[in-house]
């Protein structure tokens, strides 16, 4: 490999979330953090290299958006997943939580319901309550060993009250990449009750062997104007504090009326520095990301043989895609309900607990794997001890 997974970076005192506030938060001294979703890699050296030279102007001020930058953002898309985009389609925000509160607030108003598909990533709900309106759920199913959507209850549940959807594609956590005829399915219904569909598709890049991710907006010509696709360079190169997303809006009313959202919440100048690093990442970022999909295909094996040779009763539900693993360990012979707090405390490893995405059955771990293997064998390490004491 050209490119050093391997390497232990010490992220501590880099004012890390994920690192230096991992303690406070799970108040466990020397907890090993596996939550926080970003990467313990260092990003491709091209973009350390574009923000050098932003960082050697040493001025920092009002920012625009270079037309090099849509190119690299529209050249990826169509790249990488055949996906055409006009420039006028995207827009910028701070990152995608942002980006979907002001979406919930431009396309509904309080008191409307907007549908989450739980297990989710926990913003999404936090999104919805903060503007007012009233979530939802239509619980995806775990049926052996995948999930599913479950579309008739979507169906059923769907009231005039309805205005929008915030898909998860790839899924965070249970790392499923929805197929071509599951999102027809799900855009169909939508379509047919006029529910907006928010896609938030920031781990679309992270995508394992043997899977596909494909954006909504391509499924069908009938939901180009009808949905909005939710995008970041952040996931794949590792750059969520550069705060720089992507939004596409094809329909010019609805972007009109984003827009003035925008406006009104004051945000309008993009981040330098996450300008230079998104252009640079997806103009010459490929060969890295390819490299990093194969370290982290290596790391899902490894987590896969572990748990089976070494944590019996442990399942892996196999991602799809995404580096947030999703564990299944109602088995590992531990009372479900004290599951999370003996891996936290007892193992110290600061994985999330899978009833904070909004499952509710106990038993459950979100583990981000995007770290050098020996950490990564490290956490494993420690829960497997933690499991062997226990029985
Ligand atoms: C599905 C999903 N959306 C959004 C985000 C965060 O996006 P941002 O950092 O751009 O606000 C995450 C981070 O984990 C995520 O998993």
């Amino acid at each position: 490999m050209k490119y050093d997974f391997d390497t232990v970076i010490d992220r501590r005192g880099t004012c890390s979330v994920k690192w230096d506030a991992v303690e406070e938060r799970f108040k466990v001294k020397d907890i090993l953090p596996m939550w926080v979703a970003d990467m313990d890699f260092k990003s491709p050296p091209a973009v350390v290299t574009a923000l050098k030279k932003t960082a050697d102007c040493g001025i920092f001020g009002y920012t625009s958006v270079p037309a090099s930058y849509y190119e690299a953002v529209i050249d990826w898309m169509k790249k990488r997943h055949g996906w055409q985009i006009q420039k006028e389609w995207l827009m910028l925000t701070t990152g995608v939580v942002p980006a979907l509160r002001l979406l919930v607030k431009a396309f509904t108003q309080p008191g409307d319901q907007v549908i989450v598909q739980t297990p989710v990533y926990y913003p999404f709900s936090v999104a919805i309550k903060d503007n007012g309106c009233e979530i939802l759920d239509n619980p995806l199913r775990l049926e052996g060993a995948s999930y599913r959507m479950d579309l008739d209850d979507l169906e059923r549940k769907i009231t005039p009250k309805t205005k929008m959807i915030i898909l998860c594609s790839p899924q965070n956590p249970i790392s499923r990449v929805w197929t071509r005829e599951e999102l027809k399915d799900l855009g169909d219904i939508c379509l047919r009750h006029n529910v907006l569909v928010v896609s938030d598709e920031i781990h679309s890049d992270i995508i394992y062997r043997g899977y596909k991710y494909v954006p909504f907006t391509t499924v069908s010509d009938d939901f180009i104007d009808k949905s909005i696709v939710c995008t970041a360079a952040s996931k794949t190169f590792n750059l969520p504090g550069l705060h720089t997303s992507n939004i596409v809006i094809a329909n010019p009313e609805l972007r009109k009326q984003f827009t003035a959202v925008m406006r009104n919440c004051g945000m309008s100048s993009p981040n330098m520095f996450g300008i230079a690093a998104t252009e640079a990442a997806y103009r010459d970022g490929e060969e890295w990301l390819e490299q990093l999909l194969d370290y982290l295909q290596g790391n899902v094996d490894f987590v896969t043989k572990f748990l089976a040779e070494r944590i019996p009763g442990a399942r892996l539900i196999q991602p799809q895609g995404t580096y947030l693993l999703w564990l299944d360990l109602r088995n590992c012979g531990i009372e479900a309900e004290r599951l999370g707090t003996c891996v936290r405390e007892e193992a110290k490893v600061a994985t999330e607990a899978g009833t904070l995405f909004g499952c509710v059955e106990n038993g459950f771990e979100r583990m981000n794997i995007a770290c050098p293997r020996s950490i990564l064998a490290e956490g494993l390490r420690r829960i497997e001890e933690m499991v062997k004491s226990r029985r």
